[in-house]
């Protein structure tokens, strides 16, 4: 038997515009499952008949596990998920991973084991970005190019052996699929927690596997002629049915202008005012196709030492915390370091995003509704989003959000809504049908 959501057939149901009547004269049976909106078992002729009458997937209608308010992991658990791994024929990291709901991203501590005296062998990056926080004790090299002369490419990541030691050491945040690689500096051991957030282009990549190979080599060939985001403009235009004599007319700009517009690869200063004026006419926001700088190095790296850290350092409810590296690109992706040293019972923080936290130090209390949570150093808890939690005693926390439970595009959507209240009182757990043969 198969687990269905009966949330998400009432979306499809409502998407396809079938009702439940129609359902009961196909499959009496299923009708009487569906009926009584509770999630309920299928056999696979079932689905067999739910995935051709609805054209869906399996996957569109199955049962996801509900997240827990948290999921704490102890120091003993996370080293049982210890795992070397071999690179350039050595023993090149340990990875351990640190609590997760099921189908989320793991951020993941490793031993960095590659020795000083051996240049570490890049690895093929990946789609996620990351930040990189040194947990020490010792110094290490990192690596994120061939020419290891460049600073960009190669430089020591530092662990902070000197005050506020809560803040353990170098944070750096990491673009999508920028090799990198790691080795110790002298013999002192080290970690590093490496720390990825979904990508937004998970979407696109996901997508765009299945599309037909023609219209992805069409597109990276229209791309690699004219830019992007002009290729975009370009295509936004067709798709529109909109030519430039018609826009020329329209926006009483030459055609010439346009059409140099339309040849320049950058959306320069001088024709942001023509951009805006093209995507008024297409009814689209121009904030998507401006030219965006972003605080980072050659290697597409933003980097902040933990000295840098000490600049941020700042009282916050119960605490001492100082901000990690962080870029615009990524604004689901960001961490701070935190000092605990509340004696009592303190459940002041509550967060729109879910959170991981790792213990770095000291011995502390972790509280969530009526539970006390002993949280002491190399301990994770994750903890779903909106809820109210704290930590006394005296230690040092990493606290890093990903944006997996809700993210800066789901907020952009719902900044935009047009009832914002009653879309989202409605949107959570909706079991109403669009409103026909009842
Ligand atoms: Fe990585």
């Amino acid at each position: 038997m198969i687990d269905i959501d009966v949330l998400k057939i009432n979306h499809w149901l409502n998407a396809r515009k079938i009702t439940l009547l129609q359902v009961k004269n196909k499959n009496k049976k299923l009708y009487n499952k569906i009926k009584k909106r509770k999630n309920f078992s299928i056999s696979t002729k079932e689905l067999s008949f739910l995935k051709k009458y609805l054209n869906i997937q399996q996957n569109d209608i199955l049962l996801k596990k509900k997240l827990p308010d948290f999921i704490y992991f102890s120091k003993k658990k996370i080293l049982s998920t210890k795992r070397p791994i071999k690179r350039d024929s050595i023993h090149f990291y340990n990875y351990y991973t640190l609590p997760s709901p099921q189908g989320f991203k793991s951020p993941v501590i490793l031993d960095i084991l590659c020795p000083h005296y051996k240049v570490p062998k890049l690895n093929n990056g990946h789609l996620e970005q990351a930040i990189t926080v040194n947990l020490g004790p010792g110094d290490i090299y990192g690596r994120w190019g061939e020419n290891i002369k460049k600073k960009e490419n190669f430089s020591i990541i530092k662990s902070n052996k000197s005050k506020n030691n809560w803040i353990v050491g170098d944070t750096y945040l990491e673009p999508t699929y920028l090799s990198h690689s790691y080795s110790l500096v002298d013999k002192t051991p080290s970690q590093i927690l490496s720390y990825t957030a979904k990508s937004q282009l998970q979407k696109f990549s996901e997508n765009s596997n299945i599309w037909p190979n023609q219209s992805y080599k069409n597109m990276i060939k229209a791309i690699t002629k004219n830019g992007q985001k002009i290729t975009f403009i370009k295509s936004f235009l067709d798709s529109r049915g909109l030519d430039i004599n018609y826009i020329a007319k329209k926006l009483r700009i030459s055609k010439k202008q346009i059409e140099n517009f339309l040849k320049s690869k950058k959306i320069s200063i001088k024709n942001k005012k023509i951009l805006e004026k093209i995507c008024k006419i297409m009814n689209v926001e121009p904030s998507i196709f401006n030219e965006s700088k972003f605080n980072e190095d050659r290697v597409g790296k933003t980097y902040k030492s933990y000295k840098d850290c000490f600049k941020s350092i700042r009282k916050f409810k119960s605490y001492l915390v100082s901000s990690m590296s962080a870029s615009e690109k990524y604004p689901d992706l960001f961490g701070i370091f935190m000092k605990v040293s509340k004696k009592k019972m303190v459940k002041d923080l509550e967060f729109y995003a879910s959170t991981h936290y790792l213990a770095t130090s000291g011995k502390m209390f972790f509280y969530i509704k009526n539970k006390k949570i002993r949280f002491e150093n190399g301990d994770s808890i994750w903890i779903a989003p909106f809820l109210k939690h704290g930590f006394s005693g005296d230690g040092s926390i990493i606290k890093i959000s990903n944006g997996e439970c809700i993210d800066y595009q789901d907020i952009n959507e719902i900044n935009n809504l047009f009832d914002y209240k009653k879309t989202l009182k409605r949107i959570y757990k909706d079991n109403i049908n669009w409103g026909y043969d009842t």
